[in-house]
């Protein structure tokens, strides 16, 4: 079989991506990506795998997290730097739960194309083609706008860099410090969650006191002053990929240099079409969406085809059923994935099956499904033995109204004071962390039951 080239996905059925019309304007993008520099490393994609690897056996936990869509209007330095701050809470609250370590990546730098429910879309009987993100097209629902150009491929590239050189600033030029773990509280959270937040920070400063007198230096302590923070994003516009696609230069190996990890979303999953293709050729660690119409015929292709050589932390299953439907899906997924023997990292995606219209006409998901969607979810894997690695969610750092509930209680009246989602509804900062308390909640009964099994 010859070797894999970043081509070979032009050769098979391509869904969910933009016919450009311009073929030399698409040339010439795909040509100045090609020369651009890679936004991350292979060494960083192979560590990434082995964190993976830790969270595929229960020594660490995934979260993941981030716009549905990054955009280019709403792109600033605040923005970023609060979902930042929120994902650091989350990682807080989890590791203090837990006991383990929070392998934190953000849906970010790159998480700019979108699949849709259909090609068009109809207001006032007029009937455009669907926004597909920024990279492709535009949200204002007007003739020209909806046209796919090439050349915002350049702008999200731009936009990417800079997202990935304010994080890897924040992450290690003192911000991420944990000392600085009541810093990271944002204005507006004064909840209930806000204040449980304080506390486990209150904790955790008494033990960094403890620590200094101790005699554990600043140098000695150097790991909690810095945190690593990947990317993410749905590897779907392969004509981007693919100009960002290089060789590593230690191991020969292909790197999608566009972000650390990739996934492989629940509509363009096909084990013989473009998306499998591409996404099986490149170093990174792999996610892949399970969704309710996922076959066990289907899955068994795509782990072969995906991790060949069933390497711990290369795929990552996010599973996203919908609340009263992971019964009834993820035992079935699971007893495949133990017949093949396979290596994964189960993630639950709690938004992607609980989107509904609200009675205002807004997107929204109810926040009580997406905590229900979590706990069934762990019920499963402690039924089957099976470990919870992850958790993958839709939400910002912004005060926002798209979800509805949580403890600020967010009415389907409230949907449209603040809904700014390009795309899906996301959490808000405290429904974010309320999410966290139960993950955490859940992780520590976990380990609670190891614990007593192992003192038998
Ligand atoms: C997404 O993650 O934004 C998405 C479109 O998910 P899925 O492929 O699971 O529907
Ligand atoms: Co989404």
């Amino acid at each position: 079989m010859s070797e894999w080239q970043k081509t070979d996905w032009r050769n098979k059925p391509r869904i969910q991506m933009p016919d450009y019309t311009d073929a030399s304007a698409l040339n010439a993008v795909e040509a100045q990506l090609a020369k651009y520099p890679p936004l991350v490393f292979a060494g960083e994609a192979r560590r990434l795998k082995t964190h993976l690897a830790a969270a595929a056996r229960g020594e660490a936990f995934l979260l993941q997290g981030g716009d549905c869509a990054e955009s280019f209007d709403q792109f600033s330095a605040d923005s970023i730097r609060d979902t930042f701050k929120v994902m650091l809470q989350m990682a807080m609250v989890l590791t203090h739960g837990a006991k383990v370590p929070v392998v934190k990546v953000g849906r970010m730098a790159g998480q700019f194309a979108k699949p849709r429910s259909a090609p068009t879309e109809v207001v006032d009987g007029l009937e455009l083609p669907s926004y597909r993100g920024d990279i492709i097209n535009e949200l204002d629902f007007t003739r020209a706008g909806r046209i796919p150009d090439p050349r915002k491929m350049l702008q999200a590239y731009t936009q990417a860099a800079a997202t990935l050189n304010l994080l890897r600033a924040f992450s290690t030029g003192g911000y991420a410090d944990v000392h600085q773990v009541h810093a990271w509280t944002l204005g507006f959270t004064e909840t209930e969650e806000a204040e449980r937040y304080r506390e486990i920070a209150n904790r955790i400063s008494d033990t960094l006191d403890f620590m200094k007198a101790a005699g554990v230096t600043q140098d000695t302590a150097h790991t909690l002053q810095s945190v690593e923070f990947y990317t993410s994003h749905e590897s779907l516009l392969l004509e981007y990929e693919e100009a960002l696609t290089r060789r590593d230069s230690i191991t020969g190996n292909w790197l999608a240099g566009s972000g650390h990890l990739i996934w492989i979303g629940d509509r363009t999953r096909q084990p013989d079409g473009a998306h499998v293709e591409f996404a099986r050729g490149v170093l990174n660690p792999i996610g892949l969406k399970c969704g309710p119409s996922m076959t066990s015929e289907d899955l068994k292709l795509l782990l072969a085809r995906l991790n060949p050589r069933n390497e711990q932390g290369r795929l990552t299953l996010i599973a996203r059923f919908g609340a009263g439907k992971v019964a009834e899906h993820l035992p079935r997924l699971i007893q495949t994935v133990r017949e093949e023997g396979a290596e994964v990292v189960w993630v639950c995606d709690p938004m992607h099956g609980n989107t509904i219209k609200s009675s205002s006409g807004y997107k929204t998901r109810p926040f009580d499904s997406v905590l229900r969607e979590v706990r069934e979810f762990f019920a499963i894997h402690a039924a089957e033995g099976t470990v919870p690695g992850g958790v993958h969610f839709e939400m910002t750092g912004q005060d926002v109204t798209e979800c509805t509930g949580g403890v600020q209680a967010v009415s389907d009246e409230d949907l449209s004071a603040r809904y700014h989602t390009a795309c899906d509804p996301r959490l808000n900062a405290s429904q974010s962390l309320e999410l966290a308390f139960l993950v955490a909640e859940e992780l520590s009964r976990l380990r609670n039951a190891r614990l007593d099994r192992a003192a038998g």
